[in-house]
């Protein structure tokens, strides 16, 4: 029999969040730490410390699946050791397997969809009043964007959430079934969060959607993420706007130029080809030639000076022969991506891609795989080269945990560097007050993912921002 709620006697439930898959859930998981802190929850940085262990889930690829129910087979043996513990599976994979997981893992005790994350503090409470499994997955059940702003994970930084869902169905994609249809907040809403977040320091935003190019579709009046970039432009204090994710097919000359004279918002665009064959476009209900992909590129590199593309690709997808992913390979080549996700396709069931032949085999899809990554790894390369001797604005993370003495933070195209500190600021034990700072940093060196550089004088910026 599971105690009563601790916080009713006093001392409240430590609860441990993990977080797997994309952006969307890690916000997801914010918002879920700022509802059960509202009632007394508190949480464990460890799992074996906690009472209540979430996970929230992704379902966009087999793997993320099984990794998830992997984890669920160990934590069985924390549970025989802790029957009071409380396990629940939260999140797309929640809203996917459903009742499934109950069959296959009897000690999980919640299982919590994507629409339902805002009663998770109730879900939980009955539980352990009850001591019942919940299946809470209703697809008509509220998206709920609360937040607590002075709940997150990075002082400086935030994701919020500007819309819900998807409507494209891609024909490979289970994101439509499992976030369910397209919605988009209202300007107010944003404006006010955005505006609650500065207030409380922070200093840079990422606006969240599966794809921000359709935001304002069913709100009244001409909204767009042109128009609300420009709302969101001269909030006070706010330094940096980044958006993702970028769907070529909703992308516009008024997006781009948004991007291109408004100071706040960041050269970066998450815009994921998937294929550079139009025959598997095609398939994958796209909606766009490569052709067009490349126009747009070309287009934002002649409106945004300096921006940079990040890309998702698929490979091996249904039909795909050698001409086709020579065709990717071709479009990875002209359009340079600063760096690209790239995955093997993995069948979904219920996508309408499943009623095509899974025909290229794994070697071949593990080759394809290879041969991008190794591509993207040698433009990633050539391109940070030529950053060499330039001098660059840095938004300080903190102290670097794998450089011992240097510093860390991110460019406005979201690259990591690494930088030394001059010997003054480095005596002085100052490094933490430039937490949260935007400094000049001069390049010196650099890998694919990281740039490393020197911070040669840091009054100015200050004065600057
Ligand atoms: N198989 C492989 N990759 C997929 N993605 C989405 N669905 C699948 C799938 N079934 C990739 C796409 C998408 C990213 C989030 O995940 O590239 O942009
Ligand atoms: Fe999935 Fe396509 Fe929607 Fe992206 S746009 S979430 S790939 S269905």
């Amino acid at each position: 029999m599971i105690s009563k709620p601790k916080t009713m006697e006093g001392s409240s439930p430590r609860v441990y969040i993990k977080t797997f898959g994309c952006q969307m859930n890690k916000l997801d998981t914010e918002l879920s730490i700022g509802s059960l802190a509202k009632r007394g929850y508190s949480f464990a940085e460890d799992e074996n410390d906690a009472d209540v262990i979430l996970l929230n889930t992704c379902s966009v690829r087999d793997k993320a699946e099984h990794k998830v129910y992997s984890q669920l087979g160990s934590l069985r043996y924390q549970k025989e050791r802790n029957p009071e513990l409380i396990l629940g599976v939260l999140g797309c994979m929640a809203q996917n397997e459903g009742e499934k997981i109950f069959k296959r893992m009897p000690h999980v005790n919640l299982v919590c969809g994507t629409r339902m994350f805002s009663k998770l503090p109730e879900l939980l409470e009955k539980i352990t009043e009850s001591n019942k499994q919940i299946l809470a997955i209703d697809e008509d059940g509220e998206v709920n964007f609360d937040r607590l702003v002075t709940q997150r994970q990075n002082q400086y930084s935030a994701f919020v959430s500007i819309m819900r869902g998807c409507d494209n169905y891609c024909s490979y994609c289970i994101v439509p079934y499992v976030r369910g249809r397209e919605f988009s907040r209202s300007v107010t809403d944003i404006v006010d969060e955005v505006k609650g977040l500065v207030d409380d320091g922070c200093k840079e935003i990422t606006l969240l959607g599966q794809n921000v190019n359709s935001y304002g579709k069913g709100l009244t009046g001409k909204v767009t993420l042109a128009t609300l970039l420009r709302e969101l432009d001269p909030i006070e204090g706010l330094e940096r706007i980044h958006f993702l994710t970028s769907h070529p097919k909703d992308m516009t000359r008024e997006i781009l130029e948004a991007v291109g004279e408004l100071p706040g918002v960041c050269e970066y665009l998450h815009m994921p080809a998937q294929s550079g064959s139009d025959k598997i476009l095609k398939k994958m209900r796209r909606q766009y030639t490569s052709a067009h992909y490349r126009e747009l590129v070309e287009m934002a590199k002649s409106i945004v000076p300096g921006i940079k593309l990040a890309g998702d690709f698929i490979v091996g997808f249904p039909g795909e022969t050698e001409e086709d992913f020579e065709e990717t390979v071709k479009l990875l080549n002209d359009v340079r991506c600063q760096n690209s996700f790239i995955f093997k396709y993995s069948p979904r069931t219920g996508t309408s891609a499943t009623e095509l032949i899974d025909d290229v085999i794994e070697e071949t899809k593990k080759s394809r795989n290879n041969i991008l990554l190794e591509l993207q790894k040698r433009i990633s390369t050539e391109e940070n080269k030529k950053m060499h001797g330039k001098s660059v604005e840095v938004l300080v993370e903190g102290e670097s945990k794998t450089n011992a003495g240097r510093l860390i933070g991110r460019t406005r195209q979201n690259q990591i560097v690494v930088f030394n500190q001059p010997e003054g600021i480095n005596q002085a034990g100052t490094s933490s007050s430039l937490s949260g700072k935007l400094v000049n940093i001069e390049i010196v060196d650099s890998t694919d993912l990281t740039l490393f550089g020197d911070l040669r004088d840091f009054s100015f910026n200050e004065m600057a921002h």
